[in-house]
């Protein structure tokens, strides 16, 4: 037993200002642990594991494989940091160059945008991110595969203790490319697939032929043993092939996805007629699938005052909680589509010339965000597994960071067919005193385009 030393599979960050640990696996998987126990795990002092006392601690620490019999080629790491505000995930944007130009590209990617910053900016950013205790760096874009350096960035990842993933539209993934990120220690990859018949998927993303390379692509990395999850984003234009979507999603491709929707955002705009659903839209369409749900609670929008919880609930995403975007220049925002370009009130911080810690910690923006979350999920019933729903679709629509997502609400709390529309009952329990008082949040002019939900 006293051979038993932390596995080299994990990596061990223990902030001490927060009496959390996290145990990082190499497929993504994090466990918390308090630092009681990351201190028992990371001592040098092995004496404890032969106390009885500890026996409970000691089979889980076996069981999860975080203590395992040595001898190892080379030792685990451990990172120790103290920080109040823990930065978790960071998602850099590494280019806004695409071989691809979606109709709905928030970021407007094209074959003619920028390659993004150097190098030795992103290596920079990286460590920074290491040093703040980050767990996920994930590369976007553009399209970061057609980066150069692609390889040598999710080495540097891996090799600072966090765990990589990159957003691709695996377009141009061969086997070769598949099988070295997967040596490199690539954890995951998202992409991305709008439709089953190829011709609109290749209308959708402006190219021809882009829904073969793209489904190829996720067949050779699947080969290689890389976790894989498809993003559809839902539109006015696929909408209609929904079943068929899903079903080749999980029956031919056999691989996790996530419904989203197009967000009213970047080339998403430049339409004469916007190809967003509205909420009420996207709602009814999800609504077959949603049908066996016996736990909805139509009725009960809210819980008595009185259970006004003191718990907080992040949001999902880490928005304003322990998540930052950084753009192809740079600079970074709280959100991808909650920056300067959806409105003034996201004034960004310009990593060019402060440090992440700075901006994490100190700028007016990131300070102003922070925690920010829908007013309701204290007191909402599904408040804890809507987690707020999704802040910049509530800002894109009703122009408050405060706002309910209204279409989460539907999906959490309607039973029925038809939408309700939940944000007026809130308005009218809270006149009767059925709802608290808004807390003081600040609140920002309408954004940029308003859609009203039909
Ligand atoms: C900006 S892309 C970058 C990675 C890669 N080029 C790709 O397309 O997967 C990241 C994801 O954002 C999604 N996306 C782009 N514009 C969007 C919008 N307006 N609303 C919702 N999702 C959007 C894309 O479909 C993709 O799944
Ligand atoms: S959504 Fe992705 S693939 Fe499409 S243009 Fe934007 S960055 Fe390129
Ligand atoms: S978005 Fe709606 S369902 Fe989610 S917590 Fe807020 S009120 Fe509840």
């Amino acid at each position: 037993m006293n051979q038993l030393q932390l596995s080299s599979d994990f990596n061990y960050l223990n902030n001490r200002s927060t009496d959390r640990g996290y145990v990082v696996a190499k497929n993504g998987a994090v466990s918390v642990v308090n630092s009681d126990a990351m201190d028992l795990l990371t001592s040098s002092d092995r004496s404890w594991i032969s106390d009885p006392d500890y026996g409970p601690f000691l089979e889980r620490a076996i069981e999860a494989r975080w203590l395992v019999d040595g001898p190892f080629p080379r030792a685990a790491t451990v990172r120790t940091i103290e920080r109040r505000i823990h930065l978790r995930r960071v998602q850099y944007e590494v280019n806004l160059f695409c071989n691809l130009e979606c109709a709905h590209c928030y970021c407007l990617a094209s074959p003619t945008a920028s390659q993004g910053l150097s190098t030795e900016f992103a290596k920079d950013l990286i460590r920074q991110a290491a040093e703040l205790g980050t767990l996920h760096f994930d590369i976007t874009g553009g399209e970061p595969m057609l980066r150069k350096d692609i390889f040598e960035l999710v080495e540097e990842i891996v090799g600072q203790g966090m765990i990589p993933s990159i957003f691709t539209n695996a377009t141009t993934i061969t086997a070769e490319k598949a099988q070295r990120l997967k040596a490199l220690g690539l954890a995951a990859v998202q992409t991305s697939l709008d439709a089953r018949s190829p011709e609109l998927h290749d209308e959708f993303r402006g190219s021809k032929g882009a829904f073969e390379r793209a489904v190829r692509g996720i067949r050779e990395l699947k080969a290689a043993g890389i976790p894989v999850s498809v993003t559809t984003c839902l539109n006015k234009r696929n909408a209609h092939e929904l079943p068929e979507i899903v079903r080749f999603l999980r029956e031919d491709l056999e691989v996790p996805y996530r419904l989203d929707r197009v967000i009213n955002a970047g080339r998403g705009l430049e339409h004469d007629s916007p190809i967003a659903l509205t909420n009420d839209e996207f709602y009814r369409l999800l609504r077959s699938l949603l049908k066996e749900r016996p736990d909805a609670v139509t009725k009960k929008v809210c819980d008595s005052v009185n259970l006004a919880a003191t718990e907080v609930i992040e949001p999902g995403c880490g928005v304003g909680a322990w998540y930052m975007f950084i753009k192809h220049d740079g600079r970074a925002a709280i959100c991808p589509t909650m920056t300067e370009a959806e409105s003034a009130a996201f004034v960004a911080a310009d990593l060019r010339s402060m440090s992440l810690a700075e901006a994490w910690e100190s700028h007016p923006t990131f300070n102003l965000f922070r925690g920010v979350q829908c007013e309701n999920t204290s007191v909402c019933p599904t408040g804890k597994a809507c987690r707020g729903g999704c802040r910049s679709n509530a800002y894109l629509i009703e122009g408050r960071v405060d706002a309910p997502d209204e279409l989460h609400c539907n999906l959490q709390k309607n039973g029925g067919d038809d939408y309700v529309p939940f944000i007026a009952e809130y308005e009218r329990r809270r006149v009767v005193g059925e709802l608290p008082n808004r807390p003081n949040v600040p609140r920002f002019g309408a954004a940029r385009r308003l859609r009203v939900i039909g």
